[in-house]
């Protein structure tokens, strides 16, 4: 499959970020990625030298307005059209991220932290769903993919933050859930919205990958699961591969959730 697209990936140097530029560019795509991180941080990813010619890098604080203006102008000069926009980025707030229990309860958790998830998580779709969805909608075709989480769709269990003396040693915070609830309504609204436009706006809700968690995490987590273990990013990419692809042409509006059956059950 041999995609010739534009691809804007935010937050392409993380986790997800980084498996999925692999697995597009390798389909003959050009990804354009957006990240805050540095330039030298973009050259240490040994895994992107392979394709290289596929590949653009663009440090940028996607969640601010006038930055984004800015590198659109940049991007439009040198690849004239954008095909597909992966919203990625986010301010996650992860087990293994984890430094002090006390401070992730709901009761401690402070509106700074609140604030910087918003920020984060949701201007960042917003500001560049409009920025660079504007220009797909001029050119009525493009596909718009937002990431949520299962925490979208169900609220964390947070008995599976507890080590082995039944103490929790993390609180999933309250504002990730909010954030990833919200990127599934404002998936709906741009579906909506942008449609009679040809663009396509649609939602993917995984759960967790397997990264550096503790190995009691692992456990709990995968026994919660249908299929009894977490996911890989392997498991994720290959919807996000269709989702950007002509063949689901007829797909707009949807939470494709992707979780080894956690909230089926
Ligand atoms: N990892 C998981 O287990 C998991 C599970 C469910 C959903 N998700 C979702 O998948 C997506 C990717 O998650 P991930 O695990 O790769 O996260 P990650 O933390 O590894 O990567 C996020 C990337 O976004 C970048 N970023 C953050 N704020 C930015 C900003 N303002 N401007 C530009 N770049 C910014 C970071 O630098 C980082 O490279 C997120 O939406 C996350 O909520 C992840």
């Amino acid at each position: 499959m041999n995609y010739k697209k534009n691809i804007i990936i935010t937050g392409g140097l993380g986790l997800l970020g980084k498996a999925l530029t692999i697995e597009l560019a390798n389909t003959g795509a050009h990804i354009i990625i957006l990240d805050i991180k540095s330039k030298k941080e973009f050259n240490k990813i040994n895994s992107f030298k392979k394709i290289k010619n596929n590949l653009s890098y663009f440090k940028c604080d996607v969640s601010n307005i006038k930055i984004v203006k800015k590198i659109n102008i940049k991007l439009r000069n040198k690849f004239k059209k954008f095909d597909v926009l992966i919203n990625a980025a986010a301010v996650t707030d992860a087990v293994e991220k984890s430094k002090s229990p006390k401070k992730s309860m709901f009761e401690n958790y402070s509106i700074n932290d609140w604030n910087k998830s918003i920020l984060g998580n949701l201007n960042s779709m917003f500001v560049c769903s409009q920025v660079f969805g504007k220009i797909m909608s001029q050119s009525k075709k493009g596909s718009i993919i937002n990431i949520s989480s299962t925490y979208g769709i169900v609220g964390p269990d947070q008995s599976i933050y507890r080590d082995k003396k039944n103490k929790n040693i993390f609180f999933k915070s309250p504002s990730y859930p909010t954030c990833k609830g919200a990127v599934i309504s404002f998936t709906k609204y741009l579906a909506s919205y942008w449609g009679k436009r040809g663009i396509r706006v649609n939602c993917v809700s995984p759960g967790g990958i397997k990264d550096n968690q503790n190995k009691e995490f692992i456990k709990k987590y995968s026994a919660k699961t249908i299929l009894g273990r977490m996911a890989e990013t392997k498991d994720i990419v290959g919807i996000i591969r269709f989702l950007c692809s002509d063949d689901a042409n007829y797909i707009t509006g949807s939470n494709i959730v992707v979780d080894g059956g956690w909230t089926a059950i």
